[in-house]
């Protein structure tokens, strides 16, 4: 267990790969990144066993920019047998049980990258899951209370149907959303569905109970390239006069608010 899958956004694959690099080497810890551009991940090959594990529970995720998740994985399963796909996943969860109390995991997350081609294998990986979960109980893993503190999400990464990375993330140091990605409600009222980019990094960047100080309605912001004024909606809503620049229309509803 030498590498870390890293999800992302697609086309960022190359500034999480420069980021992760960076992050690594500051701890003194060297390894490659495997960049394979718009799959929506990134895997980092470290060349010292135990260190992904390391930078896993060291590098704080939530001063990633560019990732939606770190999780430590195995070597890529490949040519799983679709009769029987547990088998060879369990024994990779048995290795990592040597040195990582599993009992402790909360969650079992079955994933792909967030790309259109990938996306094709999610109603898979939404049936998987139960028979995979049921499976890990029944090694007496996945007992931890879902509020808990500390412990493990539990990941299997399809990259194909039979292909796949097994893997954890920490606890405190992960993205606790399945694919790493919060679940948004487009808001009916928003101009444009690029208003949930800027939400997504808000939710990311700035905790809850600090968000009424970072965003109110004594700021200004200036949005440049407005039209048709999607992220202006997120600082409106949140009380800000904001100037937006753009050759194109604002949202009539945005000139509306006076703000
Ligand atoms: C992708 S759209 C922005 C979408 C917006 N962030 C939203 O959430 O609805 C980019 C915008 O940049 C504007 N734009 C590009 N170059 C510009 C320029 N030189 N001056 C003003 N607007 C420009 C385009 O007219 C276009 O409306």
């Amino acid at each position: 267990m030498n590498k870390l899958a890293l999800y992302c956004r697609i086309g960022f694959e190359k500034e999480v790969a420069a980021e992760i690099t960076d992050r690594a080497s500051e701890r003194g810890v060297f390894g490659f990144a495997r960049v394979v551009e718009n799959s929506g991940y990134v895997i980092f090959e470290c060349y010292q066993p135990g260190d992904a594990d390391r930078l896993a529970r060291e590098i704080p995720f939530n001063r990633l920019i560019f990732a939606r998740q770190m999780l430590v994985v195995s070597d890529l399963l490949e040519n799983l047998d679709p009769q029987d796909r547990i088998s060879p996943i369990l024994a990779q969860y048995k290795h990592i049980a040597e040195d990582i109390n599993l009992k402790q995991a909360v969650e079992l997350f079955v994933e792909t990258a967030d790309t259109n081609e990938a996306k094709e294998l999610s109603t898979f990986c939404r049936k998987f899951t139960v028979p995979l979960r049921q499976a890990l109980k029944k090694q007496g893993w996945l007992q931890g209370k879902p509020n808990a503190k500390r412990g493990q999400i539990l990941h299997c990464f399809f990259t194909q149907p039979n292909c796949c990375y097994v893997g954890y993330s920490y606890l405190g140091n992960n993205s606790t959303h399945f694919m790493g990605i919060p679940r948004l409600k487009f808001p009916a009222d928003a101009p444009s569905r690029s208003t949930l980019k800027l939400e997504e990094a808000i939710l990311t960047f700035i905790p809850r109970n600090e968000e009424s100080k970072r965003l109110n309605e004594n700021m200004v912001g200036v949005d440049l390239g407005a039209c048709p004024g999607g992220w202006t909606y997120q600082l409106v809503k949140r009380g800000l006069f904001v100037y937006a620049v753009d050759h194109g229309k604002m949202a009539a509803s945005l000139h509306d608010t006076g703000r």
